[in-house]
């Protein structure tokens, strides 16, 4: 079902609660608290700057973390309205209360095109719970209602879902945004109706998180290349060997029946045939939970079984260029999860690799090219290659759940035209 577009909003002189995922990475350095990655806030940028040249007065909201519904100076969103100033070029104003008289004169004060930032509502505990006084308390910083936090779109929170529904109620509007049009256009509607040959790339740890994507996607694709640590449960479900490689031996079943599917819809299902593996060298430390470390040590590429004292990290070279091969020829390609543990760069070739086959698709033979969110995103980053593809979720566990066919509860909260 269509939204009410932001686009269609006469919201000149009104005050426009949004809602945004601002939720970044941020790190301590000297005592100050620095945002690693602006991507989700840069993303929001057309948004801001289309309400604001129409005369909104827009006040921000977001989540920063999980404060666990108490106020946590570390998550606290005034950094966050201070980047933004610095990446508008204009004042941000921002209210350390969320909602209450403080945070409402601070929103009726606003002049049209002003922005003001409020704090964490996550401070709030009943946020996350949906509580109906505080979705209240919120709906009277506003007039009108607009969601662009795709990101946070699967939370049936306050600020995602209970306020807009307030809002509506009394007959005001609660409108997408431009980036959340944009990822339910790439994730959706560009997927539903794919230009063919339609290349699906799945990695990732587990088969068990991804199953429902896949099972979902064997409907649509024309082809399924499989990669990371989940290529091992497959591999063990065809009786062969994993090492000490990460494994669900529950799912071994699972695997097979995906396969079977893909036989049965006539859908190609590719797994890798090599593997790059390394010894593990115990480092005598131990990890949180009391586990000890192992570091890889002596990476190598073997075919066919992983040998038993070794753990497999990521797909082999003769596994990649199969995948970029098949790639080369696709028109749709969705690319979801790393093809191994990227972030150590002796395993980050086949992750690379596709990345690269990728971005030559796009570039040479005009492929339409969606990068399905969380680290396969900051792989591409990590590369160097996300402005090179046709558009990257700013969506983790969201994009993943929207892929899954699962309703949204911050789109199915907003007016339908
Ligand atoms: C995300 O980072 O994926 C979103 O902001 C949602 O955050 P959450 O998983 O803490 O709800």
């Amino acid at each position: 079902m269509a939204k009410l577009s932001v686009r269609d909003l006469d919201v000149a002189g009104k005050r426009v609660l949004m809602r945004v995922d601002y939720n970044v990475p941020m790190e301590e350095k000297n005592g100050v608290m620095v945002i690693n990655d602006t991507t989700r806030i840069k993303e929001t940028l057309p948004t801001l700057q289309l309400l604001t040249s129409k005369g909104a007065r827009l006040i921000l909201a977001a989540h920063l973390g999980r404060p666990d519904g108490k106020r946590e100076p570390s998550m606290s969103l005034r950094p966050v309205a201070e980047k933004l100033a610095e990446m508008l070029g204009k004042p941000v104003a921002f209210v350390d209360e969320t909602v209450g008289p403080k945070a409402e004169a601070a929103a009726n004060a606003l002049t049209d095109g002003q922005i003001l930032v409020v704090e964490n509502v996550r401070f709030h505990a009943e946020e996350e719970k949906n509580d109906p006084v505080f979705a209240a308390q919120l709906s009277r910083l506003a007039d009108v209602y607009v969601n662009d936090a795709f990101g946070a779109a699967h939370r049936a929170h306050a600020s995602t879902s209970g306020v807009a529904r307030i809002i509506r109620a009394w007959g005001g509007q609660a409108a997408a945004g431009l980036l959340m049009e944009r990822e339910l256009k790439f994730l959706g509607d560009e997927l539903d109706n794919p230009a063919r040959p339609f290349v699906v790339i799945l990695g990732g740890a587990k088969v068990s998180d991804k199953i429902k994507v896949i099972d979902r996607l064997l409907e649509k694709a024309d082809t399924i290349l499989i990669g990371g640590a989940m290529a091992y449960t497959f591999k063990l479900a065809h009786g062969g060997k994993t090492g000490k490689s990460l494994i669900e031996k529950d799912h071994t079943g699972t695997a097979l029946a995906a396969e079977a599917k893909a036989a049965q819809r006539g859908v190609k299902f590719l797994l890798p045939t090599d593997t790059v593996v390394a010894d593990l060298k115990d480092t005598g430390k131990l990890n949180k939970k009391g586990k000890p470390v192992f570091e890889p040590i002596n990476p190598r590429v073997v075919s066919g079984d992983i040998p038993d004292e070794t753990e497999g990290f990521d797909i082999g070279p003769a596994t990649a260029a199969t995948y970029a091969e098949v790639i080369a020829s696709a028109k749709t390609i969705l690319w979801n999860g790393p093809m191994g543990m990227f972030e150590d760069k002796r395993f980050a070739e086949g992750t690379n690799a596709v990345a690269q086959a990728l971005v030559a698709a796009t570039q040479n033979s005009g492929a339409k090219s969606i990068i399905g969110g969380g680290d396969s995103v900051k792989a591409v980053n990590k590369a160097g290659l996300g402005d090179k593809v046709t558009f990257a979720s700013t969506g983790g566990g969201a994009s993943l759940e929207f892929l899954e066919g699962i309703p949204l509860p911050g789109v199915t909260a907003l007016n339908d035209v």
